[in-house]
């Protein structure tokens, strides 16, 4: 296995001529379950992926920041006291809105040199952005000497992303590249932002397939769903007191109020509201090892997913349908916003090489294109 963090340490010799005072990494994620209801006050499951956004960090010029993307394989300069978004390179976003979160925090930052480097596949709906915030937020931190806390950190991040680079995402990403352990679950509540870690079953894996389709329509598509997330609240929130988020609406209520609602955001309150009982249900059943009950769970909230929600596509529902006659599959469905990106699925230790070549070789069949497949 390439040791990623070494190599950007490597990279940061080269570009700069002296060492790095240290590189920080952060990982990507994949949502087991628990899809959409992070912005809705709701309950997610995510879990690290082995799969990291490096940063490596030395003082730099004055208050000048220098930062090489090797994977992008751009440069970008900016002054740490005219921080402004950069639209013609906008990965940089990322680590310039860090910086200004924490200037606003009261930090007095230094300059520096910075290089990039990662292996989390990029608009992938692995949370690149989040590990690249997260990665470039230790890294300021250590080079400043500053100590935060994950709980901050991961605040400051979805800061950072909402505020300064305007994608208005809700807190999963951010908490678990900050709070993940490898090889576990991150079972949060997205209201009061307890969590605990929640161990994976044994004998199976979590496997990743990519549709490589292209997220073109996902941030109108996304922002236009927590728009009717809002409108179902404030029609349910007429009628109900203490409905202040989908979170707050039993399916009872959903059901009392159905009526009252357009078609589109009965569908779209349905998805929420079920998706988060089966969160809830998912710990306890993987807490009792009953792997396959769970499996149910991520197939149902996938067709909640595709039929309620309409946040998944075709080339997502191919991977998830494929997965319905192979053996070793407790459980598949799509991963992240959806409307492409990935799939998540929960396969047998065994079966893991086969599954690999059969469900690349089913998606070729079906949509002429090259899934890629990642073991976590
Ligand atoms: C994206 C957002 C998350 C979450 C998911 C959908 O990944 O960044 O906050 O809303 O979509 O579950």
């Amino acid at each position: 296995m390439t040791d990623l963090r070494g190599a950007t340490a490597e990279l940061h010799r080269s570009l700069y001529g002296r060492e790095p005072q240290g590189v920080n990494g952060a990982a990507g994620r994949v949502n087991l379950i628990g899809e959409h209801t992070d912005y809705n006050d709701g309950f997610v499951l995510p879990a690290p992926i082995d799969r990291h956004v490096w940063v490596s960090a030395a003082p730099g010029i004055g208050d000048r920041v220098r930062v090489h993307a090797a994977d992008m394989g751009d440069r970008a300069e900016f002054s740490l006291s005219s921080l402004m978004k950069d639209p013609e390179h906008p990965w940089s976003d990322y680590i310039r809105g860090v910086a200004r979160v924490l200037s606003d925090e009261g930090h007095r930052l230094i300059g520096a040199d910075m290089a990039v480097h990662g292996d989390v596949p990029i608009g992938a709906g692995l949370s690149s952005s989040a590990a690249l915030l997260v990665a470039s937020l230790r890294a300021f931190a250590s080079l400043n000497r500053i100590s935060i806390a994950p709980e901050v950190a991961a605040h400051l991040a979805r800061r950072a992303e909402n505020e300064f680079v305007g994608v208005q995402c809700g807190i999963m990403d951010q908490y678990v590249a900050s709070l993940g352990e490898q090889g576990k679950a991150l079972f949060i509540d997205c209201r009061s932002l307890e969590h605990r870690q929640v161990e994976l079953p044994r004998d199976h894996r979590v496997v990743v397939v990519n549709t490589m389709k292209s997220r073109d329509l996902a941030s109108s598509a996304y922002n236009e769903r927590r728009l009717q997330c809002v409108e179902a609240v404030r029609i349910i929130g007429k009628r109900e007191a203490g409905v202040a988020s989908l979170r707050d609406v039993s399916p009872e209520m959903l059901v009392k109020h159905w009526a009252e609602l357009p078609p589109v955001i009965q569908r779209r309150a349905r998805h929420v509201v079920t998706e988060n009982q089966r969160v809830q249900e998912s710990v306890e059943l993987l807490g009792c090892g009953y792997v396959d009950a769970f499996g149910e769970l991520m197939y149902d909230s996938h067709e909640s997913l595709r039929h309620d929600y309409e946040a998944s596509c075709r080339e997502l529902d191919v991977l998830v349908d494929a997965t319905l006659e192979m053996r070793g599959v407790a459980g598949a469905r799509m991963t992240g916003a959806g409307f492409g990106g990935c799939t998540v699925n929960l396969v047998e230790g065994d079966y893991v090489e086969r599954f690999t070549g059969a469900i690349k070789e089913k998606y070729f069949r079906s949509t002429a294109k090259q899934a890629e497949v990642y073991v976590v």
